[in-house]
C-alpha cells in the first residue's frame, strides 16, 4: 500500500468512526439525559447509594418499595425499573411482542451465544422454543437429568466433601483449614452436570485429580467477559475495542474460539459415532437439525442457562439453611418420611414428593433470585398498567430481587426465611402467581429448565444436608449481614461479604 493510500484509509476509518460515534450520541440524547438532577439520578451518578446499601440491587429494592407505583425511572440510564406485578404481566404476556429482548442485548451476547434461544426474538425464538420444549417436556429427559445429577453427586460431590470432612487437603480446591468454598464446588458441579446433560461430554471439573478443562476455563471467561460488556458506560466502548481487537475483547475472541472449536469437535464426533440412540440434548436436537452452527448455538445457550443459575441458587440456599437449623431439621425429617432414613433418592417420582424441600428452595430464591433482574427493550411507545409512559427504545427492567422483598406481595414478614409461606394447610406446595415471583421469568418466555433445575437443586440439597453437618465458617459477627454480589448476568457471592465457606462432618 502506498503512503497516500494508507493515509486515505486512516482518514476514512476516522470519519466512519466519528460518524458512528455522533449518531450514537444523538440517539442516546434522544432517549436519555446525560445529566439529570433528580434525586435518584443524582445518587446514581455520585454512587452515594454505596454509603447505605451493600449492593445496587438493595438500593433499587429500597427505591421500588418506596415508590407508590413500584416503578422508578433512572433517566441517565434510559431505564425504567419495575417491581409491579401488573407491569410484569403486561411486559411478559399481554404486550409480549412490544417488549422483546432487543438488539442491545443480542449484541452484547451475540458473539458468545450466536443465534441460540437466549439471544433471539421473533420467528427464530419461536422455532427454537417449540423444539426445545418438545424435548424438555419429555419424561425421559427428566429421568435422564435425574440419573446424571445423582451420578455426579455419588461419584464426585460426596467423595469430595468426605475428604474435606476427614481433614484431607484436596488439590485444586481452596480448602484452607478444612474450610471449603461451596460456591466454587457448586459451579464445578453444575458445569459437569449441564455438559453431560447437553453434550454427553464430561469436563470432570469436580474430579479432584484432574485440572480444570480448557473448555470450562474458556466458557467461564467468555461468559464473564460478555457480561462485562453490559457494564461499559456505552456499547461503543466494547465495540471499538472489538474492532481494534484490544484488551478484554481480544481475550473474549480467543475464549469464544476455544468454545467453538470444542463444540464443533463434539458435534463432529457425535456424527461419526451416530446419535440416534443417545439421550443427551445435542443428540436429540441432531435428530431434527442439521445446521452445525445452529446446533452449537443451542448447546452453548443451554450451558449458560443451566450452569451459573444452579450454582447461585445452591449457594444462597445453603447460606440460608445453615443459618436456620429449624428449616434444615424439617427438610431432613421430610426426606426420612418420603425416602426412608439413611436411604438415597431412588427416582424422579420421589423427588416430586418433597414439598417442604421445594418450598425451602422457592423461598431462598425469593430472597436471592439467581437472575436478579432482566431487561427488555420497548419497540413502540406504550403505557404500563400503572400509568408509566414508555417511549420506544427505552429499556424496561423487571426486578425479581426487589419483588421478593415487597411487603405488598409477601406481607410484613417479607424479610424472614419462611418455607411455610409456600405450603397449603395439608403440606402440599402452593404455586404463587408467576408475575409476582418471576424468578424463572414468566409468561411466554418462562424458563424451560425449571423442572430440571428443581431435580438438581433438590438432589444436591438432600445429599449434603442428610450426610454432612455443614457449618458456616464466616465469623459469627458477620453471619447475618447482607451478602455482597459481584456484577454479572447471574448473582454470585463476592469476596468481602459473608462468603459461603463450610466445614463438613459425615453424618451417615
Ligand atoms: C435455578 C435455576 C434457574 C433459574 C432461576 C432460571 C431462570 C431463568 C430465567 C429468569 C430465564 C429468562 C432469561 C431471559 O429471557 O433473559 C430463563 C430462561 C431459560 N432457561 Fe432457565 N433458569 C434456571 C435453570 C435452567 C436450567 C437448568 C435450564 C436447562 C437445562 C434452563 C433453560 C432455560 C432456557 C432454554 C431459557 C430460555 C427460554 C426462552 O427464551 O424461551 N434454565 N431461565
Amino acid at each position: 500500500m502506498t503512503e497516500l493510500q494508507t493515509s486515505w484509509f486512516s482518514l476514512s476509518f476516522i470519519l466512519v468512526c466519528s460518524f458512528l460515534l455522533f449518531s450514537r450520541i444523538f440517539r442516546a440524547l434522544r432517549q436519555r439525559y446525560l445529566w439529570c438532577n433528580c434525586e435518584i439520578c443524582h445518587v446514581y451518578l455520585t454512587s452515594s447509594w454505596t454509603k447505605q446499601f451493600a449492593n445496587l440491587c438493595d438500593w433499587y429494592s429500597h427505591l421500588l418499595s418506596k415508590s407508590p407505583t413500584k416503578t422508578i425511572h433512572i433517566h441517565v440510564l434510559g431505564n425504567i425499573v419495575t417491581a409491579n406485578p401488573n407491569n410484569v404481566e403486561y411486559m411478559l404476556k399481554t404486550r409480549f411482542d412490544n417488549f422483546p429482548k432487543g438488539k442491545p442485548f443480542s449484541a452484547i451476547l451475540g458473539d458468545f451465544l450466536g443465534h441460540g434461544i437466549f439471544n433471539v426474538d421473533g420467528d427464530s425464538w419461536r422455532f427454537q422454543r417449540k423444539m426445545a420444549r418438545l424435548e424438555l417436556d419429555r419424561y425421559s429427559i427428566r429421568s435422564f437429568a435425574f440419573e446424571i445429577v445423582n451420578n455426579e453427586i455419588e461419584s464426585r460431590l460426596i467423595p469430595l466433601l468426605s475428604s474435606f470432612s476427614a481433614g484431607k487437603s484436596v488439590s485444586g480446591f481452596d480448602g484452607n483449614g478444612g474450610v471449603l468454598d461451596l460456591q466454587d464446588v457448586f459451579r464445578r458441579f453444575s458445569f459437569d452436570s449441564i455438559c453431560r446433560f447437553s453434550f454427553g461430554l464430561d469436563p470432570m471439573c469436580l474430579e479432584m485429580s484432574v485440572p480444570l478443562s480448557e473448555f470450562a476455563v474458556s466458557f467461564d471467561l467468555a461468559s464473564r467477559l460478555s457480561a462485562e460488556r453490559a457494564m461499559t458506560a456505552s456499547p461503543l466502548v466494547w465495540k471499538v475495542k472489538r474492532l481494534l481487537n484490544l484488551g478484554s475483547e481480544k481475550q473474549l475472541k480467543v475464549a469464544i474460539n476455544v468454545v467453538n472449536m470444542l463444540a464443533k469437535e463434539v458435534i463432529r464426533q457425535k456424527r461419526k459415532m451416530g446419535f440416534s440412540n443417545h439421550m443427551d440434548l445435542l443428540s436429540r436436537f441432531m435428530r431434527t437439525v442439521n445446521d452445525e452452527s445452529y446446533l452449537r448455538d443451542i448447546v452453548v445457550s443451554f450451558l449458560l442457562a443451566g450452569r451459573d443459575t444452579i450454582a447461585s441458587a445452591l449457594t444462597s440456599f445453603f447460606w440460608l439453611v445453615v443459618n436456620h437449623p429449624d428449616v434444615e431439621a424439617a427438610i431432613c425429617a421430610e426426606a426420612d418420611r418420603v425416602i426412608g432414613p439413611n436411604r438415597n433418592l431412588k427416582n424422579f417420582e420421589q423427588v416430586q414428593k418433597l414439598h417442604y424441600l421445594k418450598a425451602a428452595i422457592y423461598e431462598s430464591m425469593r430472597l436471592y433470585p439467581p437472575i436478579q433482574f432482566d431487561s427488555k427493550f420497548c419497540l413502540y411507545d406504550d403505557v404500563l398498567p400503572d400509568g408509566t409512559v414508555v417511549k420506544r427504545g427505552t429499556r424496561v427492567t423487571y426486578h425479581p430481587y426487589a419483588m421478593g422483598r415487597l411487603e405488598e406481595i409477601w406481607g410484613s414478614d417479607f424479610m424472614e426465611f419462611k418455607p411455610e409461606r409456600w405450603l397449603r394447610n395439608d403440606g402440599v406446595f402452593r404455586q404463587e402467581n408467576p408475575f409476582k415471583y418471576p424468578v424463572f421469568q414468566a409468561g411466554l418466555r418462562v424458563c424451560l429448565g425449571k423442572e430440571m433445575a428443581m431435580v438438581e437443586l433438590k438432589s444436591v440439597a438432600l445429599a449434603l444436608l442428610r450426610r454432612f453437618e455443614i457449618k458456616l465458617a464466616t465469623p459469627p459477627s458477620q453471619r447475618h449481614t447482607q451478602p455482597r454480589f459481584s456484577p454479572g448476568l447471574t448473582a454470585t457471592f463476592s469476596g468481602g461479604g459473608p462468603r459461603l465457606s463450610v466445614a463438613g462432618f459425615r453424618r451417615w
